[in-house]
């Protein structure tokens, strides 16, 4: 990341890292959660909440959410009538702290968790109609040491995690499923359209929203689809609607 970008990320990690202030409890989307020690604060940054408002949640179907922090997005799509829904952490704290919040808003028969480097705990056959991960969108180099496992929310040495969502991604989708990534302008978006080019996708902007606190961030709902095929002699160029 460059220097204006590093600032912005030090800022928030900044926040996290402070114990006094830290709210075991915080209210979000109506609903009160829990937030465990070193699991990423959804109240520090407007991300968790807007992406879980955006997210087109498969009514009846089948849901994964990647990187589930304290658990709001997967619970809400579990109370937004999603018939099955898996949360993957990298982070054995932020696994508990979704079971907890699971219990908490009744929803423990239709959230099951994991602790998962990307797909990796899922069994072979796991396809979903909707898969989500709100990213650790700061690039850092391939040498970075992580020191704690809360900084795994935040940095992405080499994009080694972004690759990999996008190289298996769309093959944990059932038919007509969609691949959404939260991201924002912390991210980089030059290496993002590399690495979904490489996998045979293209990047799709769903929805934006600026936001100023703690910093200004350009908060950003993307979907990963299927890359063009060359044009097809006599093909106008207009295409179709994603
Ligand atoms: C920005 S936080 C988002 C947390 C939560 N979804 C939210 O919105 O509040 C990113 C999450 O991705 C998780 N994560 C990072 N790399 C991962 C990986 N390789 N496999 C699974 N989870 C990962 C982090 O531990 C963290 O909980």
């Amino acid at each position: 990341v460059d220097g204006a970008t590093w600032d912005v990320v030090a800022s928030v990690v900044q926040l996290h890292a402070r114990r006094e202030g830290r709210p075991d409890r915080f209210a979000m989307l109506g609903l009160e959660w829990e937030l465990m020690e070193g699991v990423f604060a959804p109240v520090y940054t407007a991300t968790t909440e807007l992406y879980t408002r955006w997210i087109p949640y498969p009514d009846g179907g089948a849901f994964l959410e990647v990187g589930c922090g304290a658990g709001v997005t997967a619970v809400v799509a579990a109370l937004r009538g999603c018939r099955a829904v898996t949360a993957l952490d990298i982070s054995a704290a932020a696994v508990e702290n979704t079971r907890r919040n699971m219990a908490a808003h009744g929803v423990r028969n239709r959230v099951r968790v994991l602790r998962s480097d990307m797909f990796e705990s899922l069994g072979p056959d796991a396809r979903f109609d909707v898969i989500f991960w709100n990213s650790n969108y700061a690039h850092v180099p391939t040498s970075f040491v992580y020191e704690t496992e809360l900084q795994h929310a935040f940095f992405d040495a080499g994009y080694r995690s972004h690759a990999a969502y996008l190289r298996e991604g769309r093959s944990r989708l059932t038919a007509g499923g969609r691949l959404l990534l939260g991201f924002s302008s912390i991210g980089d978006r030059a290496l993002l359209d590399r690495l979904a080019a490489q996998s045979g996708l293209r990047v799709a902007l769903l929805r934006r929203e600026a936001v100023t606190s703690p910093a200004p961030i350009d908060c950003q709902l993307l979907e990963l689809l299927p890359a063009l095929g060359p044009a097809a002699p006599g093909d106008d160029g207009g295409g179709s609607a994603a």
